[in-house]
């Protein structure tokens, strides 16, 4: 077992991250001094596929422990499911020394994690991600928060897990788009930050295409401790942590242009990405054989939803609306080598435009 720490002073955590971390939660977490039952909070799909493995393990160490199901998917992920997850932790009779287990991708962890936040004023939450999303990002870092009618996430707190245990085992049984999805934020940390992931996902990509558990076991762990340590270095976003946003400006245009219907997250990241490497391109801030030797690799991953029928006025209007994008100065996260990003300010929108125009016709062009 690999353990990896998000360094915050007082807040320090651990991140546990190896096969069979879930078949052994329950002596894992009273190492860590987790001495009273937590509160598990899940969803219905993940408790069929894993919740027998995971209880086994609690109640032997900690007798009967109570379980809230939520509902499964982001729609979910609201106020009235939050009011749900209270009501369950006060019929469990929780107090100010209780604790919750996210069990669950990035809707459980970011809901169950808000709740933690909030419950008396906040006890603690450990996560325990089961999408390769959730392992490598929404399970580090501490932002937690529900979406409302006027926007998602828009509802949220900081709120750093006391621990976070990963099992790549339970990825076997991720959808394939879930898993080629969460492969797109393993690139990206690797673009970022790691010319050497980069170099090991391209040999072995068609391993971790298959889940193979050596090599997820270590792109995951690679990937948490890139974002562990980019948390580290800046927790609340004043600066570096931006660059965890690469691929992610002109992703979300693509997400909010087709209503988030069309494309699973990652996929629009990897299609920001692309964009981002032929952007650098023409602004001369990256080589140009680099810049498509990543883009070769986001396309190895398999076939990405089209961006058919996405106009340029819906893209540039869904950019508009990101007050952080528009606001006076223009800033985009580009690459200057693989490995290595760069917050570039001061972008020209006219350029940007005539930029994406190109980017659209050209990846439409000739498909129906
Ligand atoms: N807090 C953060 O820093 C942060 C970062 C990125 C994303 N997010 C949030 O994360 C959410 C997306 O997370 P996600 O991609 O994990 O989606 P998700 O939680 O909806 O999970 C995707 C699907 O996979 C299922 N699933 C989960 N584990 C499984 C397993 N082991 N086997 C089979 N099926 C499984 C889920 O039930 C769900 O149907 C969004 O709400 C997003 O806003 C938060
Ligand atoms: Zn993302």
């Amino acid at each position: 077992m690999k353990k990896v720490y998000v360094d915050l002073a007082e807040r320090k955590y651990p991140i546990m991250i190896g096969q069979g971390v879930v078949a052994t939660a329950g002596p894992l977490l009273k190492s860590l001094e987790f001495t009273q039952a937590p509160i598990v909070v899940s969803n219905a799909r993940v408790w069929r596929l894993h919740g027998s493995t995971l209880m086994r393990s609690l109640q032997q160490e900690y007798g009967r422990v109570p379980v809230i199901h939520i509902g499964d998917g982001e729609r979910y992920k609201n106020h009235s499911t939050l009011m749900k997850i209270y009501r369950g932790m006060f019929r469990a009779h929780a107090d100010r020394g209780s604790w919750v287990l996210a069990f669950g991708g990035g809707v459980v962890g970011d809901i169950a994690g808000f709740a933690a936040a909030t419950f008396m004023r906040g006890i603690p939450c450990v996560m325990a991600p089961t999408t390769l999303l959730s392992q490598v990002d929404s399970s580090i870092g501490g932002k937690v928060g529900i979406n409302v009618a006027e926007g998602k996430n828009l509802i949220g707190a900081f709120h750093q897990p006391a621990a976070v245990l990963t099992d790549p085992e339970v990825l076997k049984t991720l959808p394939k788009r879930e898993l080629v999805s969460g492969l797109q934020e393993i690139i990206k940390s690797a673009a970022i930050r790691s010319k050497s992931l980069l170099r090991y996902l391209e040999r072995n990509l068609p391993a971790i295409l298959a889940c193979e558990s050596q090599q997820m076991e270590h792109i995951v762990g690679e990937a948490a401790k890139i974002k562990a340590e980019v948390v580290s270095l800046d927790e609340k976003e004043g600066g570096l942590r931006t660059i965890l946003n690469f691929g992610h400006t002109i992703g979300h245009a693509f997400e909010t242009a087709t209503d988030y219907r069309r494309f699973k997250h990652g996929e629009a990241v990897a299609w920001g990405m692309i964009a981002a490497l032929e952007y650098g391109k023409e602004l001369g801030t990256m080589d140009s054989g680099e810049a498509d030797r990543l883009a070769q690799l986001v396309h190895r991953t398999g076939r990405l939803p089209s961006l058919q029928g996405i106009s340029l006025r819906d893209l540039w209007s869904a950019l508009a609306r990101d007050k952080k994008f528009l606001a006076g100065d223009i800033r985009m996260v580009l690459l200057r080598n693989p490995g290595e990003a760069e917050i570039q300010s001061r972008i020209d929108p006219v350029s940007l435009k005539r930029f994406l125009k190109s980017f659209l016709s050209a990846n439409t062009a000739g498909r129906t």
